[in-house]
């Protein structure tokens, strides 16, 4: 996809279609602007008052054949006084999705007046242009890679105009960067819609070996032999019922001195969960091909952060296994021994993510890191408590809980805080082990995961734990604006936003 930022008059764009933005409450001095401007082509509207420029809507119209463009869009971005970063990104993003279902090709948008937005959000011009950007970019794919017709037509070239040349600087800037971190949040969805049976824990090692070739990072790869040796008792335990091997991939990235203590991100990467021995129900099992999104968040951030050159050092971790039942698989009752020695009695095979993280999490710790973030399609009550709207955030460090919080209020991908009070400790005790693997049913499910996992984080190092089970899938019926069917790619923006603030 071409991509241009282009300081010139409406008349002066040749595109497909050229599309303009106005408020609410502003549409009548707006409309009545292009109106002069193209000759009254915009009178029957005007006088019909049918487009009211609510957000999220547009309109459009066609040109005459003295014009370099044949349509014109008005895109409604609501009231004035209400805007906000996430109205423009949806707004945006519904024109776009109009546009490429018209199938056209080049599609031209008009950047408003940032000065006059910043006046209201109290947003920079970076950041304002960064969410129009993202309206339309993060809408150029969809999940149709195994349709033998892909009937989807990206744009094939995106311009963006404004008349001022004030904030060429900034807004090229955005567009630079949103345009990596965009495409960083496809690709990680694209990686989340892989069907199970193509994506392998294997198969999801050469993904990730092909991203960072591409991207500049490194990785490393631990076959099953060297997850062996390194006694990694959560993931060869829930491999071990699969015909599919686990690996472990540690990714790394080296933008500051290499003395320079990294960050870390660990991801959940169950390229298929099953259940196990404890198997789930047929309804709805077939999401759980996406129950490595937390694994795909951290590739993504990879992609993100080298292709935008942060000065950090940021270190990877991504245990992949397939959680199946077979003669071979890992049961209830049985105990296990994690990579830190821990010992775990398993009361359910289904809550398998927390097994392979507990071995991520204590081999975090080998890389004395400034802080670790872990994102995990954890727990089912994560839905149960948030909708589709939020993820669950738990984690022994205020100032990281912090940044998470406020980094996601400005990329939507936001999160809310759940405590790990130790008094939740105790419904995880076992009489035949350290700890069990699953609490009472119903209790604080999501906390429980958090409460399991705090006990191989064992206050090592600053650690913020997400559970994204609410937001990385399920949002199939609901694919608006910006999101498209399947996997959201969630985690990919808010990290890059986080990881900003580790960059010097
Ligand atoms: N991958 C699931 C959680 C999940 C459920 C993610 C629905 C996305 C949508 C996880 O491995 C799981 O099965 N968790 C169990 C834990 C329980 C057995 C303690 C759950 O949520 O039921
Ligand atoms: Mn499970
Ligand atoms: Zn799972």
């Amino acid at each position: 996809m071409k991509i241009k930022y282009e300081v010139k008059k409406i008349k002066d764009i040749k595109a497909d279609a050229v599309a303009s933005v106005t408020f609410e409450d502003q549409i009548s001095t707006k409309m009545h602007w292009l109106n002069t401007l193209f000759k009254g082509t915009l009178e029957t509207l005007i006088e019909t008052n049918d487009f009211k420029a609510k957000s999220s809507t547009s309109i459009l119209t066609y040109l005459g054949p003295d014009n370099k463009s044949k349509r014109l869009m008005v895109i409604g971005l609501g009231n004035s006084k209400e805007v906000k970063l996430e109205t423009i990104r949806k707004s945006y993003a519904a024109a776009a999705k109009k546009l490429n279902a018209m199938k056209l090709t080049t599609a031209a948008f008009e950047v408003p007046d940032l000065s006059y937005i910043k006046s209201i959000t109290n947003a920079s011009h970076y950041d304002i242009m960064q969410a129009i950007c993202e309206g339309v970019f993060l809408t150029q794919y969809t999940a149709k890679k195994y349709h033998t017709k892909n009937n989807f037509t990206p744009f094939n070239e995106v311009i963006f105009f404004t008349d001022s040349p004030k904030y060429t600087r900034e807004a090229t800037e955005a567009l630079k960067d949103s345009k990596i971190i965009c495409d960083a949040a496809l690709a990680a969805r694209e990686l989340e819609n892989e069907p199970s049976n193509f994506l392998t824990p294997d198969k999801f090692a050469e993904w990730v070996k092909k991203s960072s070739s591409k991207a500049g990072y490194q990785v490393t790869i631990f076959d099953e032999k060297k997850i062996n040796q390194l006694s990694m008792g959560g993931v060869i335990n829930v491999g071990k019922g699969s015909v599919n091997p686990p690996r472990f991939l540690i990714l790394q990235y080296f933008g500051a001195n290499k003395s320079e203590k990294p960050v870390v991100l660990v991801g959940k990467g169950v390229t298929f969960d099953s259940g196990g021995i404890s198997i789930k129900p047929a309804a709805g099992m077939e999401a759980m091909k996406m129950d490595m999104g937390g694994a795909a968040a951290v590739v993504g951030a990879f992609e993100a952060v080298a292709r935008l050159k942060y000065k950090m050092n940021l270190i990877g971790l991504i245990p992949a296994v397939e959680n199946m039942p077979d003669a071979g698989a890992y049961k209830p009752g049985d105990v296990i021994k994690s990579y830190g020695g821990i010992t775990i009695e398993i009361e359910n095979t289904d809550a398998e993510g927390r097994l392979i993280l507990a071995d991520a999490l204590e081999y975090a710790a080998n890389y004395k890191p400034k802080v670790v973030i872990d994102l995990c399609t954890l727990t089912g009550a994560a839905i149960v408590c948030f909708g589709h709207l939020l993820a669950g955030m738990m984690g022994n460090d205020k100032e990281l809980k912090k940044k998470i919080f406020e980094a996601g209020e400005k990329t939507y991908e936001r999160v809310w805080e759940l405590p790990l009070y130790d008094e939740y400790d105790k419904l995880m005790k076992s009489e035949t082990a350290d700890i069990k693997n699953a609490g009472p049913a119903r209790q604080a499910g999501t906390i429980m995961g958090g409460i399991f996992l705090k006990k191989f984080v064992q206050d090592k190092y600053p650690w913020a734990h997400l559970d994204i089970a609410s937001v990385a899938m399920g949002l199939n019926e609901s694919a608006e604006e910006y999101h498209t069917p399947g996997a959201t790619g969630y985690g990919v923006r808010l990290l890059a936003e986080v990881l900003k603030q580790y960059s010097h």
